[in-house]
């Protein structure tokens, strides 16, 4: 049977938006109570090293005021890891994380890091934290990430989306069958499958069709969209592709 497909929806780039004047406006918080009236299950929200778009408050101002779970993304850090413990947020999305990269580029390196990371995960998972390993379709990082204990891996998708978004539709369909065999040998194993990055309207389809998928992550597509037709609007078309795609699959 296929189970139903979350959306979580990223609100960083709204905090990008104020950022670049500083002051209030807008407000990511306002923005994730937008998301959940308008059908969002969850919101993400990355807080970065070097606070260039979520801050602190932000974090603190989202576990107050949302109804629906947080999924906390970080770098795992020390800083990062008292942070989340001091908040518990649902669940905890752990993501590579480079200064001078525009977004996060790669997948978390869990098979080479496999001590170090269920070392560093085991509070988080003993605190209640849903933990999810941002990495990329490939069955040695899925078998290192069910080796160290977490529940949830989520799938990179940024190769396919990037692949989408320039017409390479061979590499496209290339990077969507990666996707396709770790999202059910992830379910083999035991790991909720997530998959997350750059998906559009147009992309979104052939993932939200794989009955394995749990939930989507999706940011600045979504945002963008929002300047033109509005935050709600653009979160419920998001939906209906992906109800839609989902329906067809069934
Ligand atoms: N999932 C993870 C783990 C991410 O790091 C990001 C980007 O912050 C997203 C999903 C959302 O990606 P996008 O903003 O491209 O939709």
């Amino acid at each position: 049977m296929t189970e139903p497909l979350r959306l979580g929806v990223n609100i960083d780039h709204v905090a990008t938006v104020r950022n670049a004047r500083g002051g209030d406006n807008p407000d990511p918080v306002r923005a994730a109570q937008v998301a959940e009236a308008a059908g969002a299950d969850g919101i993400t929200a990355h807080l970065r090293e070097d606070r260039r778009h979520i801050s602190d408050a932000d974090i603190a101002g989202l576990m107050s005021a949302l109804t629906k779970p947080l999924n906390f993304e970080m770098a795992a850090t020390d800083e990062m890891q008292a942070i989340a413990l001091r908040h518990r947020p649902h669940a905890v999305c752990l993501v590579p994380e480079k200064r001078e990269e525009r977004t996060t580029e790669g997948g978390l390196d869990v098979a080479g890091n496999d001590n170090a990371l269920g070392a560093f995960i085991a509070p988080l998972r003993d605190a209640g934290c849903r933990v999810s390993m941002f990495i990329a379709a490939d069955k040695a990082q899925l078998d290192a990430s069910a080796r160290i204990g977490a529940p949830v891996v989520e799938l990179h998708a940024g190769a396919y989306a990037d692949a989408w978004a320039e017409a390479r539709w061979d590499d496209r369909d290339a990077e969507l069958a990666k996707i396709t065999d770790m999202a059910a040998y992830g379910a083999a194993i035991g790991l909720e499958v997530h998959v997350g990055h750059g998906l559009t309207y147009d992309s979104v389809g052939p993932i939200a069709a794989l009955p394995q998928v749990r939930e989507l992550n999706i940011g600045h597509f979504i945002i963008g969209e929002a300047i033109f037709v509005g935050l709600d609007a653009a979160i419920k078309k998001m939906r209906h592709c992906m109800d839609q795609a989902r329906a067809d699959s069934a």
